[in-house]
């Protein structure tokens, strides 16, 4: 099977997720996340548009995706909590901790994640890894901070790197950092979160998965955390 097959595969299992959920009265509100899995899943959630109050969405992207479909999209300001929040990951590990931030969209991830009862990832089995930190570590830092921000990031180990040519929904630089052994996950993502000029750094071990679906040749594994 190919990697966008597997993501196919995941993002059609992760729609018994939306339909085990009770419908309040007015609809169900769900947390959407951003990347070329989370596409296939918005495509999958067209189908049951009808139970959906909208949608509280991680990209600019993701909110026209869903626009396009009919599904609103509804301002986190609205939303006190949503029971789901599906989205794909660079990496997870064995715990549910995962590295996200590879489509720039960390920031709004999190946020979305922290508003969700359950954060069910949705992935192809190439992103599984035993330690964090294969897939360089995006950080959405402020701009007049990127170069401080840069050389504290060296100063852990890593070789950061400003992604060329990319700003954020949110008007912010993306660095990512190669290199980094990433131990304790925990620590680490409070350590570099408290930074000034750092945003939101990609490491989720606080809005960690609490389910993967993980697509892989035998078809879609269940990892709960
Ligand atoms: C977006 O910023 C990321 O966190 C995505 O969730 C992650 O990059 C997964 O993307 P794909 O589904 O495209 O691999």
């Amino acid at each position: 099977m190919t990697q966008d097959e597997l993501k196919k595969l995941v993002a059609k299992a992760a729609i018994s997720h939306v339909t085990e959920l009770p419908v309040p009265p007015g609809g169900l509100v769900l947390g959407v996340g951003t990347g070329s899995t989370v596409n296939f899943f918005i495509d999958e959630l067209a189908v049951l548009r009808d139970r959906l109050a909208g949608a509280v969405s991680s990209s600019e992207r993701s909110s026209e995706r869903l626009r396009g479909h009919g599904i609103a999209v509804l301002d986190g300001n609205a939303v006190e909590r949503v029971p789901l929040y599906i989205d794909g990951a660079d990496e997870i590990d064995g715990n549910g901790h995962m590295i996200k931030g590879g489509g720039a969209a960390l920031t709004r991830e999190k946020i979305v994640a922290d508003l969700a009862d359950r954060f069910v990832c949705i992935a192809d089995e190439s992103k599984r890894v035993e330690q964090l930190g294969r897939f360089p570590l995006p950080v959405e830092v402020i701009p007049m901070a990127s170069s401080q921000v840069m050389r504290a990031l060296a100063r852990l180990g890593g070789r950061p790197e400003l992604r060329a040519g990319v700003v954020t929904d949110n008007g912010n630089v993306i660095v990512d950092v190669h290199g980094l052994r990433i131990a304790d996950p925990a620590a680490m993502e409070a350590e570099i979160n408290q930074w000034p000029g750092v945003v939101c750094v990609g490491i989720f071990a606080r809005n960690k998965a609490d389910v993967c679906l993980l697509g892989g040749a035998g078809g879609v594994q269940t990892l709960v955390f």
